[in-house]
């Protein structure tokens, strides 16, 4: 088996899991957050920064390095860990997500879906078998499988029909794995926000075999209640010996009440995205550098936080370099950033170790000012 799940313990306050995800790469330590690498480098940091914050292991995507630079160039290069300089665990999604929603003139039929590119027009056609293929050319750790992931809100119906071929595409996708031996492939549930039908995908798709599950189709604009009554549905029907993702959520309050939830593997665009205008993270909140109020202030970005921007850095000059639009402004924050919830989830891991993950969640919040509702 490729990709194999270790149990260590479940945390007596919450439920959560403390446990490892064994790969041909590497081990992962859960619950883990997974930066997110889309076009094969995580924006602006290098492997060794990712290394120095110990990220275990980052995302990329399937359909951006299909249309650029190609998987078979990426083959050639003796696969995406040699082409990129990492050697610990790489998760590839499917394409399925970003099928729908970067491309335009999508059409989705049994056989799977006609789109044209967003970077040139091109019709290009993405399906089970085709998305197997790039995935097994890029060699990542952990496939996905090729999923629908409809919007929110849609009718009852259509999520009904969509997670059934979902289900279906799922099957032809692991017939078409190349490379069960050394690549876990996950499947995805869907189902909206229908309990219902989010126990259907989850029954039909645990009666197949994966390595991993991962819930899909949320975080799409719902409110926050809603994502955790589908959690709740749907995590006690996945097995117990196979890790849980939930795919695209990592919002520092989602990573905690998800891990209370029972997820182990979370990614998402965030940390990094805001970064790039400026937004930070830190033990105090939110901080929006850009601020005048921190023209003149000579302290670290965050007091409590052992990072190398922290560590280096004022508060002035990573205001000054990211209003000059100045690219180490953006590493300097996205370094910080990613250090940050990757702490955090170092913090999640030893709470559950201690049996205390809901006082470390209410204390968090706490400091964070954030808010139950
Ligand atoms: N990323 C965030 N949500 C999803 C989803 O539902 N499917 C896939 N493939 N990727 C995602
Ligand atoms: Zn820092």
């Amino acid at each position: 088996m490729a990709v194999t799940y270790e149990l260590i313990k479940t945390c007596k306050q919450t439920g959560a899991r403390l446990g490892r995800v064994h790969t041909p790469h590497g081990v992962i330590e859960t619950p883990a957050f997974m930066p997110v690498g889309t076009q094969a480098t995580v924006k602006t940091m290098s492997p060794e920064e990712l290394k120095q914050m110990d990220a275990h292991i980052i995302l990329s995507n399937t359909y951006h390095l299909w249309l650029r630079p190609g998987h078979e160039l990426i083959a050639k290069a003796g696969g995406l860990h040699r082409f990129m300089n990492w050697d610990r665990p790489i998760l590839t999604d499917s394409g399925g997500f970003q099928v729908f929603s970067l491309s335009n003139m999508r059409k989705i039929r049994e056989e799977g879906v006609d789109f044209r590119s967003h970077l040139n027009g091109d019709k290009l056609f993405l399906s089970p078998e085709k998305a197997m293929e790039i995935q097994n050319a890029l060699g990542s750790d952990i496939m996905m499988a090729f999923d629908e992931c409809p919007p929110y809100p849609a009718e009852y119906d259509y999520i009904k029909q969509s997670l059934e071929r979902t289900t279906r595409w799922a099957e032809r996708c692991l017939k078409a794995h190349a490379r069960p031996g050394d690549q876990g492939l996950f499947a995805i549930v869907q189902g909206g926000m229908h309990a219902d039908l989010r126990r259907q995908s989850a029954a039909d798709l645990t009666s197949l075999d994966f390595p991993g599950y991962a819930i899909g189709g949320l975080s799409v604009g719902e409110p926050k209640h809603l994502m955790y009554e589908v959690l709740e549905e749907t995590v006690p029907l996945l097995p117990s010996n196979k890790p849980r993702y939930l795919m695209g959520v990592g919002s520092p309050d989602a990573l905690l009440d998800g891990a209370i939830r029972g997820i182990d593997m979370f990614d998402c665009v965030l940390p990094t995205r805001i970064a790039r205008n400026g937004t930070t993270m830190t033990s105090q909140g939110r901080v929006n550098i850009r601020n005048a109020k921190y023209t003149e202030d000579f302290g670290p970005l965050d007091p409590e936080c052992s990072c190398y921007t922290c560590r280096n850095y004022s508060r002035a000059y990573l205001r000054h370099l990211i209003k000059a639009d100045e690219t180490f402004g953006i590493r300097l924050t996205t370094y910080h950033n990613l250090h940050f919830l990757l702490e955090m989830m170092r913090g999640v891991r030893q709470a559950i170790q201690d049996d205390r993950l809901l006082d470390f969640r209410n204390e968090f919040f706490t400091m964070y000012g954030l808010h139950d509702n």
